[in-house]
């Protein structure tokens, strides 16, 4: 019935799968964006483990829970994003759907927008995480790129990312990384942030942010400086906010999607059409993640613990982007890895070509991502030596 060739694998999870495959002892995976601690394990957090404690004593029902899930996670993703008390929330400007993972908010947004701005154009900067133009794709969308990273420079192109963005259609859609940009690690300066604003007021371009790593920047507030320059020029935005990453629940697949505007009314009236894209995808959001993180954030022992061990996070990738520079300098490297000091979150563009990746792969069982992309999280102080003695082999 179907005569199909293969689908490509998948560039981020289809090398996960190659990796498990992989029999060597030695192997170490930089590949998909998964946090590990010092001895190479993905823990659940201690937060998590004592919430899902007391979801099983006191969890009274597995009945559906309403299209966009439980008040109280949508309550706490406003708080994480805007602040406690703060205006959106208060005046009913801004309203959160809990989605399975950023992905799913993010095909959540795509299928709103479908309806909300049919014709428009979607934008993603160059190169950006693998699966938004296949999201934004599938949604019916055509997906264009904006300047992002310089190749020479290693960091922002931010003349290229200015001129495109000034180019950019009006009323089109632009992606944007909240914070630890997915996958190179150079996030927007405050001067750009501030031009996306300006930009986005003048051309009423809807300003899509993709939020999967607050806290793993500099801060859970830090993180979201971005976002609230956006903010507070006024602008109607969608936010896509994961917890797989900051609170370690990967395969729970629990997010969120927010829609701020102008109004408590506009703001009702998206909601409704958010709503009926999600009773059309999945129904009703999977509960268990959400109750977790409800919980945590809700209560003030759970949630300063939770607060802690994301600084651990946090501080543990700083401390092997250091140890990598350091690394690769106390041998010589042909190249002057300093720059991967000044990137954020879990990823770096590492510079490496594809013919170095797949020689590392071979040769190593060094896993990164074609593009170069190298998952920080995934350096220990067991793995960094060899990590930087092959490195230094392949360049
Ligand atoms: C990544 O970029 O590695 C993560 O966001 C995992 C994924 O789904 O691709």
């Amino acid at each position: 019935m179907f005569h199909l060739d293969l689908a490509p694998a998948d560039p981020i999870l289809g090398l996960t799968e190659t990796f498990k495959a992989d029999t060597h002892p030695g192997k170490i995976n930089l590949g998909v964006g998964v946090y590990q601690d010092a001895t190479g394990k993905t823990p659940v957090l201690r937060a998590v483990k004592a919430a899902e404690r007391h979801l099983l004593d006191h969890e009274s029902t597995k009945s559906y829970l309403s299209i966009p899930g439980l008040p109280a996670l949508a309550a706490q993703t406003q708080a994480l994003l805007f602040g406690e008390g703060h205006a959106l929330t208060t005046t009913g400007r801004a309203k959160t759907a809990q989605t399975p993972g950023g992905t799913g908010a993010l095909r959540v947004a795509a299928d709103f927008c479908q309806r909300a701005l049919p014709t428009a154009t979607v934008w993603v900067s160059q190169p950006t995480w693998a699966n938004h133009q296949a999201i934004f794709e599938a949604a019916g969308f055509a997906v264009k790129s904006y300047r992002y990273y310089d190749k020479a420079a290693q960091s922002l192109d931010e003349a290229g990312f200015m001129a495109d963005l000034a180019a950019i259609p009006e009323g089109d859609i632009v992606i944007l990384h909240g914070c630890c940009h997915n996958p190179s690690g150079i996030d927007l300066t405050p001067n750009a942030w501030a031009a996306v604003a300006q930009v986005a007021q003048q051309k009423r371009l809807l300003c899509l942010v993709d939020f999967a790593y607050q806290g793993f920047g500099d801060g859970l507030e830090e993180d979201r400086a971005g976002l609230h320059v956006l903010l507070n020029a006024g602008l109607s935005v969608l936010i896509a906010s994961s917890y797989s990453k900051n609170f370690g629940l990967y395969n729970e697949r629990i997010g969120a999607l927010t829609v701020v505007e102008d109004t408590a009314d506009a703001a009702e009236r998206a909601f409704s059409h958010m709503q009926a894209a999600i009773r059309a995808i999945y129904s009703s959001p999977p509960s268990h993640g959400g109750a977790i993180v409800a919980t945590i954030l809700g209560d003030a022992t759970l949630r300063a613990e939770w607060v802690s061990e994301l600084a651990d996070m946090r501080q543990r990738i700083r401390a092997m982007r250091e140890a990598f520079v350091q690394g690769m300098a106390d041998r010589q490297s042909k190249v002057d890895f300093g720059f991967i000091n000044h990137q954020k979150g879990m990823f770096s563009f590492s510079g490496l070509t594809e013919t170095q990746v797949l020689k590392l792969r071979a040769d190593d069982h060094i896993y990164i991502v074609g593009s170069g992309r190298i998952n920080v999280a995934g350096i220990t102080p067991a793995n960094l030596d060899p990590l930087c003695d092959a490195i230094a082999r392949v360049l």
